[in-house]
């Protein structure tokens, strides 16, 4: 069957952070198809200018539109804060920013106080702040740019003790703040968990892919663009890079089974 509700959709990020959104997705909504695409020659975005986030987000989607995506998800947090709102409206499909879909489920918890940890580029542009408190004035946020986070899942490298130690000097930090929930706000912190659980219970940390995927659902079936699934014969998952598609599968292997091997754009 070929229709419309067939087409693939769209995901990005800068490198593999994104696939944690991926994977819940795949899970939860197995007979789509996707089309994955990592950044990572423009890695980490977390110290871009919202100018070089913009052009990198208008790049992607021109390149979703031409393999005939039906939606695209922003499944980059730095994305969805800096270039989301200038792009929202230059193209005909739905597109998803991770930040703005889950602020209002959050916010609408009753919670009083929030911490945030994510990328430069997301702490700066207040984001997540702003969001929050539009579905709940009340509520306190902090937010913390954890600098090191991305390049340390990047690398695999959580192992190492100088890691372990970005980790905690900025867990501490915000735990000072006494927060109900702390907001994992980039896609590359939950592969953290196993150390960030040393110092605070697990069901403080809110991995937002989750309440995401759970969205996304809901928002993709009431505008009929679901897979009906009565043949998934034609189902499909590729994956793109911006560099070394060797690397990516070597540091996507403990987070997502890459069975595609991703192609170099
Ligand atoms: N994983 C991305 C995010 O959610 C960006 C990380 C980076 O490249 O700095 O913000």
């Amino acid at each position: 069957m070929h229709n419309f509700n067939n087409k693939p959709i769209g995901f990005f990020d800068s490198g593999v952070g994104g696939l944690s959104v991926l994977s819940r997705f795949k899970k939860v909504l197995p007979n789509e198809s996707t089309i994955y695409y990592g950044d990572t020659i423009h890695l980490p975005y977390g110290n871009k200018t919202k100018k070089e986030l913009i052009g990198y987000a208008r790049n992607i989607m021109n390149f979703m539109l031409k393999k005939g995506v039906k939606a695209v998800i922003i499944a980059c947090n730095t994305s969805s804060a800096q270039a989301y709102d200038t792009i929202k409206n230059e193209y005909d499909v739905p597109i998803y920013p991770i930040i703005q879909s889950c602020s209002k489920i959050i916010a609408q918890n009753k919670l009083k106080k929030i911490g945030i940890f994510a990328t430069e580029a997301t702490v700066m542009s207040g984001k997540y702040t702003e969001e929050l408190k539009k579905y709940n004035s009340e509520i306190q946020v902090k937010e913390i740019a954890s600098k090191n986070w991305v390049g340390i899942v990047e690398n695999s490298i959580t192992d190492i003790d100088a890691a372990k130690k970005h980790i905690r000097y900025e867990l501490e930090e915000m735990l000072l703040f006494n927060p109900d929930k702390i907001i994992l706000g980039c896609t590359h912190y939950p592969y953290l968990m196993n150390e960030f659980v040393k110092y605070a219970p697990k069901d403080i940390f809110v991995d937002p892919a989750e309440i995401f995927v759970d969205y996304l659902k809901d928002d993709l079936s009431s505008r009929e663009l679901l897979n009906n699934g009565v043949d998934s014969s034609d189902r499909m998952e590729q994956f793109y890079v911006t560099s070394s598609p060797a690397d990516f599968v070597k540091n996507a292997k403990i987070f997502y089974d890459v069975k595609n091997s991703p192609i170099l754009v």
